[in-house]
């Protein structure tokens, strides 16, 4: 069990707390804020136990200057105020006399989110290389360290693992919810244990379905990696995606787990990915040599639909279909709207399926979104996840 932010007394400490504020920005808004409302749980109790609270989180990525400006973290900090019903001190850099003189000017119960580590990557990817000069001077800012940025939980940085290495530690909130509904749910599942898988590539999932193919009682599978599944079954699939390099692995899958493995049976096929393509359902054997296949059609959504109603624990990783564009949204939609009525334990890994659903309406639907999107997979991987691993044990 690791150490969790209710071990510490946390009364007038300088408390870090490293949150995943990693969120999609458009045109000037946050489209999708649930990575900063579930920090929420942890921030309040830090405040309400009368910690100085200084938070830390990366932005997208930051390799030339001209990156800083679209990843301040700027708006997410008026974000934060909004939803914390406080002010919350933002400070536009990463180190320096501007952020020690706020650190030191903290109240207990104030919060204070310092700008992107990553702005410290322009000088030699200080952060993202886990550099010990700059976790130390970091770590020189604060008495605690709490770790709550479960989505970036599977990279090793100066300001998870090096923070980590240097001062009294543990973890906030919703790390922990997060690997109690994830690890549990694929270690200990009230079964049948359904996954479903999408996405576009075989290669992105090859660890996950290595992991749950002995794990799940059975794994539906969407998305463009379906068709190399399909092309390993001899099915022509026209211009659909289909990834050669893992024919092999999807062959070898499909003939030790056949009756695992549910595949789908039609499709929606179109000449090209756009808004304004033109369109039709099709059952997977009669797509034409020039049409590829974008979404799951209604027949293999009633089937998936058996096997989901029939699920005590549902996992979804990845969508269905190409679903930014609507006319190919149908299938992902219908999943969320199947899950939505469900009594089942449903989970919904994180990255861009988790804010599609999010935007989709379908938030409140299931058990549990997770926040993390590489670090969700790597849990459904199996592997351990460096930022927690550090973290001490009780
Ligand atoms: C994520 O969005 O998956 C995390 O915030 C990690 O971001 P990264 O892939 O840029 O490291």
């Amino acid at each position: 069990m690791k150490k969790t932010i209710r071990d510490f007394d946390l009364k007038d400490k300088k408390v870090i707390i490293r949150v995943d504020f990693n969120v999609p920005i458009k045109d000037g808004l946050i489209t999708d804020d649930n990575r900063v409302v579930e920090s929420l749980e942890t921030i309040n109790y830090a405040i309400n136990n009368s910690a100085k609270v200084i938070l830390m989180s990366h932005l997208g990525r930051v390799k030339e200057e001209s990156d800083k400006a679209k990843n301040t973290l700027k708006l997410v900090s008026l974000r934060l105020s909004e939803l914390l019903n406080k002010e919350v001190i933002f400070i536009p850099q990463t180190r320096g006399i501007e952020l020690e003189k706020a650190i030191s000017n903290l109240k207990s119960g104030d919060v204070l989110l310092m700008e992107n580590t990553r702005y410290e990557d322009l000088d030699g990817e200080k952060e993202s290389n886990n550099d010990l000069e700059l976790a130390k001077y970091w770590a020189n800012l604060g008495d605690i360290y709490i770790n709550d940025a479960f989505g970036t939980s599977h990279r090793s940085h100066a300001s998870n693992v090096g923070l980590a290495s240097l001062l009294p530690n543990g973890v906030g909130f919703l790390i922990e919810k997060e690997l109690k509904v994830l690890a549990s749910s694929i270690d200990n599942p009230i079964r049948p244990l359904t996954v479903i898988l999408g996405g576009a590539k075989v290669s992105d999932k090859i660890g996950v379905i290595k992991n749950l193919v002995n794990k799940a009682d059975y794994i539906l599978i969407g998305g463009g990696m379906a068709f190399t599944f399909l092309k390993a079954q001899g099915i022509e699939v026209g211009k659909s995606l289909v990834d050669l390099d893992n024919l092999d692995f999807c062959r070898e899958m499909l003939e030790k787990h056949e009756d695992k493995l549910i595949l789908p049976i039609d499709v929606i096929a179109s000449h090209e990915m756009s808004d304004n393509s033109d369109y039709r359902e099709t059952f997977i054997t009669d797509l034409k040599s020039d049409e590829m296949g974008l979404d799951i059609g209604s027949q293999t959504i009633k089937v998936f639909k058996q096997y989901l109603v029939d699920s005590q624990t549902i996992i979804w990783n990845g969508p269905v279909g190409a679903f930014e564009y609507s006319n190919f949204a149908n299938g992902t939609k219908a999943l969320c709207e199947i899950l939505a009525n469900l009594e089942a334990i449903t989970i919904l890994g994180g990255g861009d399926t988790a804010s599609a659903a999010i935007n989709f309406g379908y938030k409140e639907a299931f058990t549990h979104i997770s926040t993390g999107g590489g670090a969700s997979l790597e849990l459904l991987e199996g592997k351990t996840l460096s930022g927690i691993d550090i973290i001490h044990n009780k």
